[in-house]
């Protein structure tokens, strides 16, 4: 099959994974108006080149939290990479580090924190639910500061998981429900069961000894659902920041009063995110709520882009609008998924390339010349 694109990329994904797995990378919350509106709010923008400007040199490099990358993009956090291939994490990281691209573990991961930390040469970032258990999340800020992560990530969108009916017809629950749809579902990946079979154990390998009891997945799994916090405010972020010491950021920004508020508790930037369309469903979508929050904030924290970014012409947009960067989810879960490490190697191959034709066509050298003269909503 010929990699053209993302969506290529997607399509052998869901050739290569058991349908229950795809559906867990690919599915959003409930109607998934907020997953697609991710994706379509994009075509709402419109470019607006400019010609004659010499563009024979063209630069993709930013710098995000006092670090600097090649390209323009982040991996976003993502729990249970190992099920879509044997140490999805690692593999993934690597692949970010090759391409120049920052890498952001979650909490959630199939990998721990010091295992990747350690093979990787750019510091990766680290993602927290604050549990709560916070003798259990200072632990884990205390870990990611010893390894050396460069900054924290706290995704604050999550008091309680989203309702995704798709992973309910999968009976992909807690506990999970097997029927025999399943068992034929994996039986026609032999691909997919085989890795399985022979890679490491699947669990969420930062949290193992974190439930006094048994480390499965399930177990673990289940533990964490009961850890998610309803009652998380402003001082828990304090709280975090305190522990913490270095560049924090919040994922999961969307109304410009939280930008404000995040601001004066003192972060170094803001994710404008719905979480991938995989929270609550019906909210605005992230490059619709970007400008907002980019006026918010008037330039005094950075800015990024989280959420429905499947083109390299999508990151101009974002970055025109005011975002430093963009984070990627499931563009490059679905390359992991295809091809192991080589397939996210390839996303992010695609997003260099499309970024590059996208700034000479658009008569800008450098992405960081980009502004909001760039582009216009179609509507408008
Ligand atoms: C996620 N996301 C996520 N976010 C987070 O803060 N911690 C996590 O553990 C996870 N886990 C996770 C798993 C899977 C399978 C997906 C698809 C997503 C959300 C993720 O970080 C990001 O916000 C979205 O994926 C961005 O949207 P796109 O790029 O997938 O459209």
């Amino acid at each position: 099959m010929i990699i053209a694109n993302i969506e290529d990329l997607r399509r052998l994904a869901r050739r290569r994974l058991p349908r229950a797995l795809f559906d867990f990378i690919d599915g959003g919350a409930q109607d998934e108006v907020t997953l697609r509106a991710n994706v379509d709010d994009f075509h709402r923008l419109a470019l607006l080149p400019r010609v004659l400007t010499d563009v024979s040199k063209r630069d993709q490099s930013v710098t995000v939290m006092g670090r600097s990358l090649d390209i323009p993009l982040i991996l976003s956090p993502t729990g249970l990479p190992g099920m879509l291939w044997p140490n999805g994490a690692l593999e993934a990281s690597q692949a970010a580090d090759k391409a120049g691209a920052g890498f952001c573990l979650s909490s959630m991961s199939t990998s721990t924190i010091e295992d990747v930390s350690d093979r990787v040469g750019r510091p990766i970032w680290f993602q927290l639910y604050v549990m709560r258990d916070r003798g259990l999340s200072r632990a884990l800020i205390e870990r990611a500061k010893a390894a050396g992560c460069s900054a924290l990530l706290l995704t604050v969108d999550l008091a309680m998981q989203g309702q995704r009916d798709r992973d309910v017809h999968n009976g992909l629950t807690l506990p999970p429900t097997f029927r025999a749809s399943n068992l034929l579902d994996f039986a026609l990946h032999p691909g997919w069961v085989w890795r399985y079979l022979n890679g490491p154990q699947v669990t969420l390998a930062n949290l193992v000894g974190a439930t006094g009891g048994k480390d499965d997945l399930f177990t673990i799994a289940g533990f964490v659902n009961s850890q998610f916090d309803q009652s998380i405010t402003w001082k828990d972020i304090e709280w975090a920041k305190s522990i913490w010491g270095g560049p924090l950021a919040l994922k999961g920004i969307l109304d410009p009063e939280d930008a404000k508020l995040a601001v004066q508790h003192g972060v170094d930037a803001v994710i404008v995110s719905n979480h991938g369309g995989r929270q609550l469903d019906g909210v605005r979508s992230a490059i619709a709520a970007l400008p907002d929050v980019v006026d918010a904030v008037d330039g005094k924290v950075e800015v990024l882009l989280d959420g429905g970014v499947r083109r390299g012409t999508d990151i101009l947009k974002a970055l025109s609008l005011g975002a430093k960067a963009c984070m990627i989810g499931r563009p490059f879960l679905y390359g992991l998924a295809s091809m192991g490490g080589p397939g996210v190697t390839r996303a992010l191959q695609i997003f260099r390339n499309e970024i590059d034709v996208a700034l000479a066509l658009m008569g800008r050298s450098s992405v960081r010349e980009l502004d909001r003269s760039a582009v216009a909503w179609a509507s408008s």
